[in-house]
């Protein structure tokens, strides 16, 4: 709908150039928003208002020469000057309820694939080797993987980029230490505290002069291709994305051990870039280091902020990485478009590495580099989320907690499913609340995890949803009548059918913003809807018209339809009954 009225806003803005009205090179930015209250009709714009003066008149009379432009239309129910110069638009009953019906029909519920599909790399997940993964992994593993399935959804080509944290000085303590472990138990060792592991690796690292020195060895050899070193590194790594892919599978997301590409993928570059910022100029010694100073960005004293690329020792940084990075992303995987989902405080060290990168030319005006940033998770006391003695709260444990939270909650609330409906009915729930609980606030701020509010049944959560789901599965079990035409005849019924059709609108924005929050909100909305039209508007009842009963169960599925793929494309999946 919003497009039919662009199209015809954009056919009067033509004409009125055509006349003279307005000058043809003057591209007017206006807006059409989705009306709040339907006093307002369904859509409105400020087109008005933002060419009169160009054109010499009041914004009321502007208006009413747009309104005198447009074509009539069996879309359009009636048109409506308001307030300083807003056009409203008030769309017609008839062809509302032909769109609805015509969406029922269509597998994809009215969201066409776009016309130029891109090919998007998405940065995301990223944990790091030998580590639990951590608060800002799961944020960037959660937003990140629903933001590929809308991307995916609309047609476009995404490569899904696990950036690991596979390389660096650690991994000579860290393979000193799994060596000591294997000479100590004699079967092949499963970890399963990494978090664990890390730490006694530090300790003796820190304590064990002998062990310490090995360590050094150890990380030139890595360095150097050695055969025994790389076999242990590729152990370490093995081992930790194992337990990771348990936790992306447990929490449907669609990570695979494919979609790795570590830091240690960009190793071989990283010679080579040194030495052609510095043919170009861009780089240079200082103090044996090779530095390159950005004016852009300032340090302390206010001079130029100079960026290590490559360390006295000859060692590079996670920097230098980076800029390989995206370079690697242009020219092997030509990506038009390139997500970083990382927390905000790694933004600095993004924008150095992409200013670098850019200037460099690695990567071209065209391509868009993208920091979809995200904040912190909080504690409900506001301070970092962490475990009562202050330790790192592990991923996994904190998804054992969702279970049995949501277990509790069933027995409580009575239900009437067998053993093996209510593990799934469990499973799924508490998945989809933990999720959920971050998919749906805005990314770019901290967001405080609290378990009561993420697991009600009344509120913006996942469970209210996937209960709103089972109601409407209910409705179908309870009839044989079979969805049919579509006429709305209730205003409660009418409103649910306007909301229906902006899905396709709200999935576009998720795409273009990088922010599955939009689609929860939405989702959240036709819900509220959806149970005020339920409420109002009898579908099984006998002494309402077949053809009205049909009408709403039409209403009834597409609703359905919506929910059920707007949860998918959150990585969350719906119930038949719970
Ligand atoms: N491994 C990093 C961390 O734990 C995140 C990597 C993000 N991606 C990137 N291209 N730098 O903080």
């Amino acid at each position: 709908m919003k497009q039919f009225i662009q199209q015809l806003l954009s056919d009067c803005i033509a004409n009125f150039k055509k006349q003279g009205l307005i000058a043809a090179e003057f591209e007017p930015r206006f807006t059409i928003e989705n009306t709040r209250d339907k006093k307002n009709g369904d859509l409105a714009t400020n087109l008005a208002m933002v060419i009169c003066k160009k054109m010499g008149k009041k914004p009321q009379e502007a208006a009413q020469m747009i309104i005198d432009s447009i074509p009539a239309s069996d879309r359009i129910a009636r048109i409506e000057i308001a307030g300083p110069g807003f056009i409203n638009f008030f769309m017609s009953c008839a062809h509302v309820g032909s769109r609805i019906y015509a969406v029922s029909q269509d597998p994809r519920i009215g969201v066409e694939k776009v016309s130029n599909p891109q090919t998007v790399v998405v940065d995301y997940s990223s944990p790091n080797v030998a580590k639990e993964m951590a608060v800002h992994h799961i944020r960037s593993t959660v937003i990140g993987d629903s933001v590929v399935r809308v991307l995916e959804f609309l047609g476009h080509k995404v490569i899904r980029a696990n950036h690991v944290g596979d390389w660096g000085t650690q991994f000579g303590m860290l393979i000193a230490y799994l060596e000591k472990m294997e000479n100590e138990s004699a079967s092949d060792l499963e970890v399963s505290d990494l978090e664990a592991f890390y730490r006694s690796a530090k300790v003796l690292y820190d304590e064990d002069e002998e062990f310490a020195e090995r360590a050094r060895k150890y990380v030139v050899r890595l360095q150097g291709g050695d055969d025994y070193c790389r076999k242990m590194w590729q152990k370490l790594v093995q081992m930790t994305m194992v337990q990771n892919q348990r936790i992306y599978d447990r929490l449907n997301v669609s990570l695979k051990p494919e979609n790795v590409m570590g830091e240690s993928m960009y190793n071989s570059m990283l010679a080579g870039i040194a030495e052609d910022l510095e043919k170009r100029g861009m780089a240079v010694t200082d103090d044996g280091a090779l530095v390159v100073y950005l004016d852009e960005f300032k340090g302390k004293d206010g001079s130029p902020m100079g960026v290590i690329i490559r360390k006295s020792d000859g060692g590079f940084l996670y920097t230098t990485t980076d800029i390989a990075c995206a370079k690697y992303r242009v020219e092997e995987l030509h990506a038009d478009r390139i997500l970083y989902f990382i927390d905000s405080r790694q933004h600095d060290h993004l924008m150095q590495a992409w200013a670098i990168a850019r200037k460099a030319g690695y990567v071209p005006e065209n391509v868009s580099l993208e920091h979809e940033s995200f904040g912190m998770m909080l504690g409900k006391d506001g301070r970092p989320f962490k475990t009562r003695s202050g330790g790192t709260v592990k991923l996994s444990e904190l998804l054992d907690e969702a279970e049995k939270r949501v277990e509790a909650l069933l027995a409580e609330r009575g239900n009437d499913l067998s053993p093996e409906e209510k593990a799934v009915v469990v499973h799924e729930v508490a998945m989809g609340a933990v999720k959920y609980a971050d998919l749906s606030k805005n990314r770019t701020t901290d967001y405080i995890f609290d378990w009561d509010s993420m697991l009600s049944f009344d509120g913006n959560t996942a469970p209210y949803l996937q209960y709103a789901y089972t109601r409407i599965r209910s409705v179908f079990r309870k009839t044989d009548l079979k969805p049919g035409a579509v006429k709305l005849i209730c205003p409660q019924e009418e409103n649910l059918a306007l909301k229906l059709l902006q899905f396709g609108e709200v999935v576009s924005q998720v795409a273009v913003k990088g922010m599955p929050h939009l689609l929860c909100t939405y989702l959240y909305e036709l819900s509220g809807l959806f149970m005020t039209f339920y409420e109002a508007c009898p579908i099984n009842r006998s002494d309402v018209e077949n053809a009205i009963r049909e009408s709403r169960l039409t209403l009834c599925k597409v609703t359905g339809d919506t929910i059920k793929t707007g949860l998918s494309l959150l990585g969350i999946n719906v119930l038949e009954k719970m």
